[in-house]
């Protein structure tokens, strides 16, 4: 370009007026729906969370605490515009709530102790009731002193399928997690250590899908499965390696995507769920799925066995949510909240995660509103800024909205999906773009669990413009 022309380039843009500005809210119409019409159905569900002995890792008596005495707990299933209704029972030696991972519920349905609901003390009940916004793979779990109850065994998904469900020829759900075993092979009852707790939390010693070591998935040529996979973990993140089969990413964190994706080396962090699209070729093979997370290990997570008569290649169109907004001027717009994340030595676990310098003192003993963090507006577009200062691993996740992500250390980024919680890594920055479109008190939290026990929690309002 000719030097006069640059400056005049230069000049035009600097002279751009403000009213050029995206409409970045308008951008996400029509991207998910703001509400759902119940259309009668309720789907009835008892849950009692009770400690238990199951054969669980290699068929191995283990004490746990278990969602109606199985890990994972019941995967509790329903199709989009039903209702679910779930009586819950707690008989575990602690107070407890249920929070459910992704699903825009309304806020007293969340499952926050003492923000959202009282924690439900030991032999009360609670009935939880809402109507899925939202089509996709969820799950649920405890959200008082969840580094221990979630470790211990308390999770199980749920599954909201489409009013019409692509027809694949299986439906698979695999639930990682990993779990630190003693010399007893126990779980281990040290929680919240100081190792765990200055590093990326509590890393088991054993793998398992589903709660198992020897997880198989038998299939034929041809078929096309529906893989969901959720990282149930405290803190380990997974980056799943199919082995060389056709698998592509058709949803993050419940939503589907713009398009299919290649899988690549997708980090699935504490608290995210990846729908894989798997297209069965090759017959008479055995491969072993496993988590390449690490350079140095490969972790081998569960096999898929190919054999059995060859079928004809299901073809359908993958399913796609066709509107993802690109937010391509988000960038250029203001941020609305920037939130540094650090640790510093203190508070009641010796180590404290803090957002923005404050730890969050705890959900026992304090209010939310004491905790009263940012208040963003209902329908209007936000950009919110992670800087973490610290070196360790930070999945960040939000509850009640979904986000998109902008920018990783300044660079855009545009991902073709929405998140409910994203992996920052140590130094890393990033920029998230969200519509929240619901009201009320939004948790906001590191889902290393033993970073969110020791202060990485804030509160994210969301109120009525006017
Ligand atoms: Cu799975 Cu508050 O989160
Ligand atoms: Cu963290």
């Amino acid at each position: 370009m000719h030097p006069l022309l640059a400056m005049l380039a230069l000049v035009t843009m600097a002279c751009q007026p403000r009213s050029a500005e995206p409409d970045l809210a308008r951008e996400l119409a029509g991207a998910y729906p703001e509400l759902v019409t119940p259309n009668g159905t309720v789907r009835e569900f008892e849950i009692v969370a009770d400690e238990t002995e199951i054969a669980l890792i290699d068929g191995e008596p283990l004490r746990v605490w278990a969602y109606n005495g199985t890990v994972p707990g019941p995967t509790l299933r329903l199709r989009l515009g039903e209702t679910l209704r779930v009586r819950f029972t707690n008989r575990l030696p602690q107070e407890t709530t249920i929070h459910w991972h992704g699903v825009r519920v309304p806020n007293a349905m969340d499952g926050v102790p003492n923000a959202t609901q009282p924690p439900i003390a030991p032999g009360e009940s609670f009935v939880y009731e809402f109507t899925p916004k939202d089509a996709g793979t969820f799950w649920f779990h405890p959200h008082v002193r969840s580094s221990e109850q979630v470790e211990r065994g308390l999770y199980g998904l749920l599954i909201v399928e489409d009013a019409a469900p692509p027809p694949y020829s299986r439906d698979v759900t695999w639930i990682l997690d990993d779990w630190l075993l003693g010399r007893d092979r126990q779980i281990s009852p040290a929680f919240n250590t100081p190792h765990d707790l200055s590093h990326d939390g509590r890393w088991g010693n054993k793998i398992t899908v589903n709660g198992r070591t020897d997880t198989q998935l038998q299939v034929a040529t041809g078929e096309r499965v529906r893989l969901r996979l959720l990282n149930a973990s405290n803190g380990r993140i997974y980056v799943p390696d199919l082995a060389g089969l056709d698998a592509k990413i058709i949803a993050v964190d419940g939503l589907y995507t713009r398009e299919p994706l290649p899988l690549g080396r997708f980090e699935l962090a504490p608290g995210n769920r990846l729908d894989l699209d798997i297209l069965i070729s090759g017959g008479g093979r055995s491969l072993v799925v496993s988590d390449v997370f690490s350079s140095r290990v490969a972790n081998p997570l569960a096999r898929i066995e190919i054999d059995g008569a060859p079928r004809a290649a299901a073809t359908f169109p993958t399913p796609a949510r066709t509107k993802v907004p690109a937010w391509n001027g988000g960038l250029s717009m203001p941020v609305t909240h920037e939130f540094r994340l650090d640790a510093r030595r203190g508070g009641r676990l010796g180590i404290e995660w803090t957002i923005d310098g404050k730890a969050f003192a705890g959900h026992e003993h304090t209010h939310a509103h004491d905790h009263a963090g940012l208040v963003l507006e209902r329908g209007k577009w936000a950009r919110l800024a992670f800087v973490n200062v610290s070196a360790r691993l930070h999945p960040i996740h939000l509850h009640g909205m979904f986000f998109k992500v902008l920018a990783r250390d300044g660079i855009a980024v545009d991902e073709g999906f929405f998140r409910d919680t994203v992996l920052i890594h140590g130094r890393e920055s990033i920029d998230i773009g969200v519509v929240p479109l619901d009201t009320g008190e939004w948790m906001m939290h590191c889902h290393i669990l033993e970073h969110a026990e020791a202060g990485m929690m804030t509160m994210i309002s969301v109120r009525d413009g006017r």
